[in-house]
């Protein structure tokens, strides 16, 4: 029994990836994984000589999946992976941190140890009896004083003597949310500096706020690390790649229409992908440019009900920026010609729905220009006759 149902597992792990030969909106590895030799160098470089790391990136250019690359590239070195998205008290910042310590240590007795070095946090173990999965409690009311922080940090440095471990913070971005944000950020950084023999990478997809934790004089984490950026993937290896997944998933597939899938997503990894991913699913032998708008159309429906609504939250002034943007371009909202064409008032009024755009992160502003977060979004806006 036991040899065939390796057997079926390995011919079924073969299928799945036939099946589906791109990946999106997860961590990609292996073969869904584009090496980006350049960025990749200078991470690893930085981290091995223990400096703390910044990464600037728009969501879904691949900054997790670059970081997770490097690391498991980096022979004798852990990660600590903490996923800051979201985080809205310091209970939660110091839970998930703790629950990344269970997550990178395999063995429930090192994962007890651990949880010894946070006697302010009264915390304790659990074990599922029926899978054997270790979990943890802490006390709730300790875990929101900010200075449990330092304790949990405290518990970080002893987890990595004698080791090589780099600390990811994720969307770091998120730590904002926190009503005592200052307070937190300050002891953070308080610890962090004298780590140095961990370094610290903080990743963030949004830039104005990332900006303003690193590089304004005023915050706790002011030119406390190095800087990274990652962009779009250099175009040529982006492009083999892709016609590499597309061969591994049986379709022929020019260089290009591998070029004009990346043109119409503006060469956003993630969004790249998802468009393989649907042209892919849309032929059977060979895809060609005249296949992109039925497979952008696929995505727009499969994606309609949310940009639906997106478009709900909007009042009317914005959602002519919106349209305005999509059909006009981003460059000069404030022109007469944009204002006329997009049928807004005045100046002040699109610069007041362009502020809001950016907090619902429906655009972003890139050197003077607002452009789409998503360009399926962009794409779904334009194709609506009745907007
Ligand atoms: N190096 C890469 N090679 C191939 N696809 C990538 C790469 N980096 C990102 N992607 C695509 O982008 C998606 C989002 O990547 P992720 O690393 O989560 O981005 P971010 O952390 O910047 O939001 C992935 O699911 C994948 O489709
Ligand atoms: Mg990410």
């Amino acid at each position: 029994m036991k040899p065939n149902g390796m057997i079926q597992y390995g011919t079924m792990k073969r299928k799945l990836e036939d099946n589906n030969p791109f990946r999106y909106g997860c961590v990609v590895e292996d073969s869904f994984y584009c090496p980006r030799p350049l960025l990749e160098k200078q991470l690893a470089g930085f981290i091995r000589s223990g400096q703390n790391v910044v990464i600037h990136g728009e969501r879904r250019m691949g900054k997790t999946s670059l970081v997770n690359a490097v690391v498991r590239g980096m022979r004798g070195w852990r990660m600590l992976y903490v996923d800051m998205l979201h985080v809205q008290t310091v209970g939660d910042v110091c839970r998930r941190i703790v629950s990344s310590v269970r997550n990178m240590e395999r063995k429930a007795s090192l994962f007890e140890k651990a949880l010894k070095l946070l006697p302010r946090l009264r915390p304790v173990m659990k074990v599922d009896p029926s899978t054997g999965e270790f979990g943890f409690g802490l006390d709730a009311r300790a875990a929101e004083d900010p200075y449990a922080v330092e304790e949990v940090l405290d518990m970080l440095s002893k987890v990595a003597s004698g080791g090589h471990m780099v600390v990811v913070f994720d969307e770091f971005q998120d730590i904002c949310h926190l009503s005592d944000a200052q307070t937190v950020l300050a002891l953070m950084r308080g610890r962090i500096q004298f780590q140095g023999d961990i370094p610290y990478v903080f990743t963030g997809s949004v830039r104005s706020k990332m900006v303003d934790l690193f590089d304004n004089p005023d915050s706790a984490f002011y030119k406390s690390a190095l800087t990274l950026c990652v962009g779009e993937i250099d175009r040529d290896s982006f492009a083999k790649f892709l016609r590499g997944r597309f061969e591994s998933g049986h379709r022929r597939v020019s260089d290009e229409t591998v070029r004009a899938i990346m043109d119409a997503v503006a060469d956003v990894p993630g969004d790249v992908q998802q468009l393989c991913e649907a042209a892919w699913g849309v032929t059977a032998v060979s895809v060609g440019t005249e296949d992109i708008e039925a497979a952008l159309q696929v995505v727009s429906m499969r994606e309609g009900d949310k940009f639906e609504s997106f478009c709900e939250r909007l009042s009317p002034v914005q959602f002519k920026l919106l349209m305005g943007i999509a059909r006009i371009g981003g460059r000069e909202i404030q022109s007469r010609t944009f204002l006329d064409e997009a049928g807004i008032a005045n100046a002040a009024s699109a610069r007041k729905a362009a502020i809001r755009l950016c907090e619902l992160r429906y655009v972003y502003s890139f050197r003077g220009e607002y452009r789409f977060s998503s360009m399926f979004f962009r794409a779904w806006l334009l194709r609506r006759r009745d907007f």
